[in-house]
């Protein structure tokens, strides 16, 4: 598709948190961004009638089906956007690319790195007939995030020495809280360590443009009986108010590792759901040989900057507001100053898949980059349980072409 009249008709599968933030991507994209195609969300997918016919009227979608392979067949759809928990990434994503249709798979990838080298594969496939396949590591599409990569690459920072990088919540530090799937290996693969380390593993990696390749970890289950869930699944779900009913938890409550990169700077890694107190705190500071850098989410239009090549006496850590036409994705959005949110990042992620759809382009991360990020989850896995050093196995050469 290269013309300004062509239309990527998206059919999205899940419609809960991930649903209903890249629903609002996809309405959004083609309003704020010029782009060489047009989105038109054509299908989603839930399991229950009811509710996925609601969805569909709420987050502006054409049609709605209870079954996601009639979504993926559909010659209706060119686009299948997954947005379910992990156990179901791997077969839907099979099935979409083996139908010709682009793919954007939530992170992780995948539950397990064999899981993970299966779709690269078969991405890879795909690709020799213009199927584009990504994940969506949406921290990564954050202009702050941008703007840092770029000051990096750019060796504003000099040669790195530290990483350290952590993402923090605490939605089950009450044992109350419900077995709910990210709480069940075969249903999440791991715990915080793959929900929310794989993107601070993904993020720094990206900015640093080094990758990880061993590790040291610890982790750990705090709680390891909760009450089975009722009614939602989700963040806020409730405990089904029968106190006797539990079910072990099978994943990591919390994960911390340290870890050589590539390009010979040491990093350390917290992902944790019982930081008390702490909601969604993503924080990554980088120190180099000229300067350092620092991202926090809760201040996401910031982002700090020190320039060790200044005088001793000038220097000092500096806010740059990220909000300039001159930022990465914000020459699209409102003058100068006038902040943005969350739900952007996933806006700019929708408009660099459209546009590399549209352009014949390969759009990253790619499902190799995603591998590679499932063989860290698994070093840091492996690591803990044998309390040893651990090297990140090498993705099959194929895979990362
Ligand atoms: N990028 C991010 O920042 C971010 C944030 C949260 C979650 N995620 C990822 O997004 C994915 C979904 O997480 P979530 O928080 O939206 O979960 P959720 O529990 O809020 O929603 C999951 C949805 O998938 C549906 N579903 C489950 N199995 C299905 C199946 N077999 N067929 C059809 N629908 C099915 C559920 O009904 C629900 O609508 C996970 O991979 C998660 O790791 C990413």
């Amino acid at each position: 598709m290269s013309s300004h009249d062509s239309i990527l008709r998206v059919g999205m599968v899940g419609y809960a948190f991930m649903g209903a933030a890249h629903s609002q991507a996809w309405r959004t994209v083609n309003r704020v961004f010029d782009l060489p195609a047009r989105v038109r969300m054509a299908l989603v997918c839930g399991r229950d009638e009811p509710k996925v016919a609601e969805a569909a009227d709420r987050l502006g979608w054409d049609g709605y089906t209870t079954d996601w392979r009639r979504l993926v067949e559909s010659d209706e759809i060119d686009v299948v956007d997954i947005c379910t928990p992990g156990d179901s990434h791997r077969e839907i994503a099979l099935a979409a690319l083996a139908a010709g249709k682009h793919v954007l798979c939530e992170k992780p990838l995948a539950n397990s790195v064999a899981e993970a080298r299966e779709m690269t594969e078969a991405a890879a496939r795909a690709q020799a007939s213009g199927v584009r396949a990504m994940c969506g590591f949406n921290y990564r599409r954050v202009p702050a995030v941008a703007l840092m990569r770029q000051l990096v690459a750019d060796g504003r920072i000099g040669e790195i020495r530290h990483v350290r990088a952590v993402y923090l919540q605490d939605w089950i530090v009450d044992p109350q809280f419900p077995l709910v799937w990210r709480l069940q290996k075969d249903r999440a693969g791991s715990g915080a360590l793959g929900d929310i380390g794989a993107h601070i593993i993904d993020l720094t990696q990206y900015v640093t443009g080094q990758l990880i390749t061993g590790v040291s970890a610890l982790t750990e289950t705090f709680v390891r009986q909760r009450p089975l869930v009722a009614g939602s699944s989700g963040l806020a779900a409730q405990a089904d108010g029968n106190g006797s009913a539990t079910g072990q938890v099978t994943v990591d409550d919390a994960a911390v590792f340290v870890a050589r990169l590539d390009g010979g700077a040491l990093a350390t890694y917290e992902a944790t759901r019982f930081a008390t107190g702490r909601k969604n705190a993503l924080r990554v500071e980088i120190n180099g040989s000229r300067g350092s850098v620092v991202f926090d989410l809760e201040r996401l239009n910031e982002l700090e900057f020190l320039d060790a090549t200044r005088p001793a006496a000038e220097q000092g850590f500096s806010r740059i507001l990220v909000t300039e036409p001159e930022h990465p994705y914000l020459g699209a959005w409102w003058p100068p100053g006038h902040i943005i949110g969350y739900e952007h990042s996933f806006t700019h992620q929708a408009r660099d898949f459209v546009e590399a759809v549209a352009t014949g382009a390969d759009p990253a991360p790619s499902f190799a980059d995603a591998l590679q990020v499932q063989l860290v989850l698994d070093a840091v896995t492996r690591s803990a349980e044998r309390a040893a050093w651990t090297e990140v196995e090498p993705a099959l050469a194929e895979a990362s072409a």
